[in-house]
């Protein structure tokens, strides 16, 4: 049985809060698709308010600690071993479309650790949600990573650069390299929903490179707290700020990771 914490009551009410009212602009942009302005504009404020509303709710319940928002940046707090990462709308292309495939995500760094996290999709209602050593959940339901454990076998989640965001050939290698040897890959277009998914076992991994901690951060202790693995792609550890990320099941993790690095490596000259 899952048994929400006080920490976990705190960051759920806040993406609610700020969801309830992103559900009624997504439904504003569907209306703005056919005007000749587009709703650019208009998803642009919507995210600043949600990151308006999720700033107040979180400094209301913990007013010393800090943040790093994508839209406002980093605030120290007067506690200095606290802070709050937060994407106020993760998908903001799908969200531009018309797509519901975006959400809301909030983690917690304690001394540079994710100690808990939550990532909510307000279309569907589905809230995701992690604490350190109390295991992973969506809604009621407890998170377990998938079993898979054959590359032939596994669905993989990733993110593809676009325009001058990325190294677009390495991507392209890396990406022919999983073609060929999983049984597909889906861009879903929300980093943090790609996170949630590994850690509910729906893809068997997630990669991804030039990513921001606020896209992947509450993600971490959702795939951890699943029984998954966590790295850079390269298998580094810097996991929250090192602008790569490869999580999976704790079986297919070294395989991926092997088979994303041997699809970059120059060929030996002799
Ligand atoms: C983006 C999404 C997308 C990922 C990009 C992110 P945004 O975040 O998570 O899936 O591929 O790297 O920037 O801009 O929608 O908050
Ligand atoms: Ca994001
Ligand atoms: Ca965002």
């Amino acid at each position: 049985m899952s048994r929400r914490s006080a920490l976990i009551n705190v960051m759920a009410n806040a993406a609610d809060k700020a969801g309830r009212r992103l559900i009624r602009d997504f439904g504003e942009v569907e209306l703005l698709q056919v005007s000749m302005k587009g709703p650019g504009d208009f998803v642009s404020s919507a995210d600043y308010r949600a990151e308006k509303t999720l700033k107040a709710e979180l400094k209301k319940a913990r007013p010393d600690f800090g943040f790093l928002m994508e839209e406002s940046g980093a605030e120290e707090g007067a506690d200095s071993s606290h802070k709050w990462i937060v994407d106020p709308l993760d998908g903001t292309t799908n969200f531009l479309h018309g797509i519901p495939n975006w959400s809301i995500s909030i983690a917690l760094e304690k001394e540079g650790e994710i100690v808990a996290g939550i990532v909510y999709q307000p279309v569907g209602d589905q809230m995701f949600w992690a604490e350190k050593g109390e295991g992973a959940f969506c809604n009621n339901q407890r998170l377990r990573v998938s079993a898979r454990h054959e590359l032939k076998q596994s669905l993989f989640a990733t993110g593809i650069p676009w325009q001058e965001n990325g190294d677009h050939p390495v991507f392209l290698k890396q990406m022919a390299a999983v073609m060929q040897e999983s049984s597909g890959i889906r861009r879903m277009g929300s980093a943090a929903l790609d996170m949630a998914y590994v850690a509910a076992g729906k893809v068997e991994g997630y990669w991804e490179s030039g990513i921001n901690a606020w896209d992947i951060a509450a993600g971490i202790i959702l795939v951890k707290e699943a029984g998954g693995y966590v790295s850079e792609v390269g298998g580094g550890e810097n996991i929250i700020y090192g602008r790569s990320i490869l999580a999976a099941n704790d079986r297919i993790h070294g395989k991926l990771k092997r088979l994303l690095r041997n699809a970059v490596r120059e060929p030996k000259t002799t």
